[in-house]
């Protein structure tokens, strides 16, 4: 039977011919897995020779990371926040870019504040969050029956699942009438595009629902941000994380009238990665005020008179912009 080096040797051969980048890294966490061992043990009996059953036990594990498998899967777990999450090919791997949704949501709670997770997946970001937030309640939604398989046994295993509701839900669908003090979500927001260039450790073993709407990567957000104040107390937050790229076009989401301090903030790498918005005091339908909204007639007049700088076509532009302001004096306006 082989020992310890020579088996980290083979090993980090074939993980590198396999394309895996720190291969001999990755081999000793793949032998200190079957083991049982730490990766100190694997220096200091570096001649201990592996029995048959641990020999054939390593093989599996290392043809299936040699295939590309993610390491997570192959030991069924990931630490997130400090915790270990137990993760099945059902779940996204958490992320730590993630684990700034939980820091801002731990913020944001006060005393008995009950939040709601859109596609809380392995359970990752509402179990840490009641983790901490001792009086916290939450509810997890997902479209994955089998996630919220896992999100239940991790909830379980850190002891908040006496404070944890989880449904299965398509975005809000199945959540009726309930208010929340916050809402956060990590949203499958890759575009179809851009998952034909994911590497081959996400692309061919995540599940594809958590990652992708298969459109742009914005219509679960947009919807999310559409139908969250149904769902959000006056003054309550909205926290999401975003993709690459994605800043721009989501901020123009977000309906100014109901919204009110709009921010995208950066995680370590620089990258503009977790919106946070808070609730205005209205909802939609609400009389607003009387004050017009000028911006939107003067917009409208250069698009109605087509302008381009005549003299002539000054004429109704400015008696146009006469009558809109004198209607917009009378005129309440109704959001
Ligand atoms: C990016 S994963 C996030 C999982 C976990 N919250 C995390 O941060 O690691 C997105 C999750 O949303 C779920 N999901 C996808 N489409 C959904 C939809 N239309 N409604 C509700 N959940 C959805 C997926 O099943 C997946 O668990």
């Amino acid at each position: 039977m082989p020992n310890i080096s020579e088996t980290l040797e083979q090993a980090t051969e074939i993980l590198q011919a396999s394309g895996i980048v720190e291969a001999r890294r990755e081999a000793k966490s793949l032998l200190a897995f079957v083991l049982d061992k730490n990766q100190t043990f694997l220096v200091a009996h570096s001649e201990y020779k592996l029995s048959v059953e641990e020999k054939t036990q390593f093989q599996t594990v290392l043809e299936r990371r040699a295939s590309r498998e993610p390491f997570q899967y192959i030991v069924g777990r990931q630490e997130f926040c400090g915790l270990d999450f137990s993760v099945t090919k059902d779940v996204l791997i958490p992320r730590p870019e993630t684990e700034m949704i939980v820091e801002a949501a731990i913020e944001i709670l006060r005393e008995n504040a009950r939040f709601c997770e859109v596609g809380i997946g392995s359970g990752c970001v509402s179990v840490s969050i009641l983790h901490e937030v001792k009086t916290a309640s939450a509810v997890g939604l997902d479209a994955s029956e089998k996630a919220l398989a896992v999100a239940e046994r991790n909830a379980e295993t850190h002891r908040v699942l006496e404070r944890l509701e989880l449904k299965l839900s398509n975005v809000f669908d199945n959540l009726k009438d309930k208010k929340f003090d916050l809402i956060v979500s990590n949203p499958p927001y890759i575009s179809s595009e851009e998952m034909k260039t994911l590497q081959r450790e996400v692309r061919d073993f995540e599940p594809h629902i958590a990652l992708t709407d298969e459109k742009d990567g914005l219509s679960i957000i947009a919807k999310i941000i559409a139908d969250a104040p149904n769902f959000l107390k006056a003054d309550g937050f909205l926290l999401m994380e975003i993709g690459l790229n994605q800043a721009v076009k989501v901020q123009e989401m977000f309906d100014k009238t109901i919204w009110r301090e709009i921010e995208i903030l950066p995680d370590l790498q620089n990258i503009l990665r977790m919106v946070k918005a808070k609730k205005g005091t209205r909802d939609k339908g609400q009389v607003k005020d009387k004050k017009p909204n000028l911006n939107y007639h003067f917009s409208l007049l250069i698009s109605s008179s087509s302008l381009v700088p005549r003299p002539s076509s000054l004429v109704p532009f400015l008696c146009g912009l006469f009558f809109a302001i004198f209607q917009s004096i009378e005129k309440v306006v109704l959001f």
